[in-house]
């Protein structure tokens, strides 16, 4: 394997906490995903402090708001030069291909990533909010549709990679979150599997967030997480 795939998931609110994790984990993890809580909490400072580790930041805002606001905040978040950012899919095609072509226009090399089903989703809570069908089903339609409006890659749980690899080949970069090893607390997290299937399956980056931030030596925690992929 050339590139480390693991991206850890920083969600903290406190920049010092974010330091000290990053300075544990940097020579085990291939990259950091910084998100909704990071980044409302830490600001724009906090993004650019993050940015001096020169490790490739995945900026994590899973975007859905209409085209225009979209594509407004994308331009903002590219300035920032990320190697993935997230919007949702289900933003639908209109917001999905605006997006791709500000993309094109800016010359960006950002991954733009869409959101199919989030992991902590599973076919209950997805009918609770009116969806029909399996949470699998869902997933396949978003992807088509990412990747009929352009978009370079999707978010799934370990569960679908196999089915998104059979049906897309390497077409689509597939981002997987919802990585436990077996004796890991799968906290809010339905659909998980560990790192090494995830892999297997087909997964180009895994995002690992309290697994490792949560250890009690998240340096560690990374260092197994890395040794289990080799
Ligand atoms: O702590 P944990 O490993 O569950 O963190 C997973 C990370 O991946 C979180 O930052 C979460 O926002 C993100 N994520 C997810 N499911 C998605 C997309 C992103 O869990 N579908």
């Amino acid at each position: 394997m050339s590139k480390n795939p693991i991206y850890c998931a920083i969600d903290t609110s406190c920049i010092n906490d974010a330091d000290r994790i990053i300075n544990e984990i940097a020579p085990y993890i291939g990259g950091i995903k910084l998100g909704l809580e990071f980044f409302t909490s830490c600001g724009i400072k906090g993004i650019e402090k993050i940015a001096k580790y020169e490790l490739p930041l995945f900026l994590d805002f899973k975007l859905y708001d209409i085209p225009n606001t979209v594509k407004k905040s994308l331009q903002n978040i590219l300035s920032y030069n990320p190697t993935y950012t997230t919007l949702h899919v289900s933003g639908g095609s209109r917001m999905l291909k605006e997006c791709v072509e500000l993309k094109k226009e800016l010359n960006s090399n950002t991954n733009l990533i869409g959101v199919t089903m989030l992991t902590s989703f599973d076919d209950v809570s997805m009918n609770e909010i009116g969806m029909s069908g399996t949470v699998d089903r869902n997933v396949d339609n978003l992807s088509s549709l990412a990747f009929e409006c352009g978009m370079d890659g999707i978010v799934c749980s370990p569960m679908e990679i196999r089915k998104v690899r059979e049906t897309f080949g390497s077409k689509l970069k597939v981002v997987v979150p919802g990585i436990r090893n077996q004796t890991d607390n799968a906290d809010d997290q339905k659909r998980t599997l560990s790192a090494k299937k995830a892999i297997e399956f087909g997964a180009d980056i895994i995002v690992v967030g309290r697994p490792i931030t949560s250890a009690d030596s998240p340096g560690n925690a990374a260092e197994i997480f890395h040794q289990s992929i080799k």
